[in-house]
This record gives structure tokens, C-alpha cells and sequence, in this order.
């Protein structure tokens, strides 16, 4: 069995993640949050995959691509070639099927964005947990996390800080879900 997705996304108080291909807030700390939880893993021969969106990858600045250290995928509906820098998958069931396929060598599968793609993998069976940073304020937003389905419960994981964080004035936390 290849593994469950476990999403990882930021949102602000009206549920905003993204304007103008960007994220709304430059915050380092929860940007380091996101790197160590995608790239981190138990068995140092295992790497992680980073599933998203095509405009997400987009969004990326080129210097920062691909994601070091962890296998990215891209979903799309277009022929695109991104080389040896990402892997392209054009449906949701396509990604699981190459995941499935080199399952010896993935820890875990990170889905980090953006609208479109948490929608999909919350509301399909292969949703694992949901890692979403609450980012105690309000930002001017063109894209926004989807509404979490109703029977997600807050769970504790203690590789999670549990306290409020805060960086230049703007309070955060983290939260993790699990399906009921
Ligand atoms: N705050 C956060 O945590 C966070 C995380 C991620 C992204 N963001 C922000 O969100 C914005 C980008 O997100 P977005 O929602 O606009 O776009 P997105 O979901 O990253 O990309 C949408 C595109 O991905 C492809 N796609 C999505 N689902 C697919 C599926 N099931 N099968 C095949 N292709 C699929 C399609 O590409 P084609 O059009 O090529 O077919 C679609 O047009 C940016 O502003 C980014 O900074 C924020």
C-alpha cells in the first residue's frame, strides 16, 4: 500500500493562501516549518514527495527548483516537460499509481497546494492528514483553502510545535486533522 497524502498548507483568518502566484505573508519561521516537515525523514535511504498543483510549481522561484531533497510532482492536464526536476502526473489516481510504483523508495507523500488539489485529496481515500498552519490574521487573497469536510478532528503530533508562534507582530499555529 503506497502511503495516505498528508496536505500542508498555510491560511489566513479569511481562509486566503495565495495572491497574485504568491503566498500573501513572507514568514520564515513557518516557511522553515514546511521545509523540515516536507523534507524530513526516519529512514535516511527514503526521500518524500511533493505533490502540486501546476500553478503552485509555477510558483515557485527557479533557483528553488525542484524542491531539494524531495521528489517533486506536478499535476497537470497539459503535455508539459519539466526534464529530471519533476515528475508530471495528469490526474489525482495517476500520481498514486507512480507513487505506488516506487513506494520503496518514498517515506511520505506531502500535498502542498493549492486549491484545486487539497479539494480533491480531502474529499478522496487517499487522505492521510491535514498539517494547516492558522495564520492569526487577515490578508487580501485570490486563492483559498477549500472548506475542511465535516468528521476532520484536531489531533496532537509531538513533532509539531503546540504553541502560538509569532514572527514580525503576526501571531500563527499549527493544527493537524485526521478524518473521524
Ligand atoms: N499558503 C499555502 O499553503 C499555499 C500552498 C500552495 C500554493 N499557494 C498559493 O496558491 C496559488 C496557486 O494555487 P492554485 O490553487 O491557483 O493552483 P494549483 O492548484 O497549484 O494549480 C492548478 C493547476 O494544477 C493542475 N491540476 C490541479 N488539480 C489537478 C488534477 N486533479 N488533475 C490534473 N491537473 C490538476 C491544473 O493544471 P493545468 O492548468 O496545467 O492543467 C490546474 O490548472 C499561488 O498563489 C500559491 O502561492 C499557497
Amino acid at each position: 500500500m503506497p502511503p495516505k497524502l498528508e496536505l500542508i498548507a498555510a491560511a489566513c483568518e479569511n481562509m486566503g493562501i495565495g495572491i497574485n502566484g504568491g503566498l500573501p505573508w513572507r514568514l520564515k519561521t513557518e516557511m522553515a516549518f514546511f521545509t523540515r516537515m516536507t523534507t524530513d525523514t526516519k529512514d535516511k535511504d527514503k526521500k518524500n514527495i511533493v505533490l502540486m498543483g501546476r500553478r503552485t510549481w509555477d510558483c515557485i522561484p527557479e533557483k528553488y527548483k525542484p524542491l531539494e531533497n524531495r521528489i517533486n510532482m506536478v499535476l497537470t492536464s497539459q503535455s508539459l516537460n519539466y526534464g529530471d526536476k519533476a515528475i508530471i502526473c495528469k490526474s489525482i489516481p495517476h500520481a498514486i499509481e507512480v507513487i505506488a510504483e516506487m513506494q520503496n523508495q518514498v517515506e511520505r507523500v506531502w500535498v502542498i497546494g493549492g486549491s484545486r488539489v487539497y479539494k480533491d485529496v480531502m474529499g478522496s481515500p487517499y487522505f492521510g492528514r491535514l498539517y494547516l498552519t492558522r495564520i492569526k490574521k487577515e490578508f487580501k487573497c485570490d486563492t483559498f483553502f477549500p472548506p475542511i469536510p465535516s468528521g476532520f478532528v484536531l489531533i496532537k503530533d509531538p513533532t509539531v510545535p503546540q504553541h502560538i508562534q509569532e514572527e514580525k507582530g503576526i501571531k500563527f499555529i499549527y493544527e493537524v486533522y485526521e478524518k473521524k
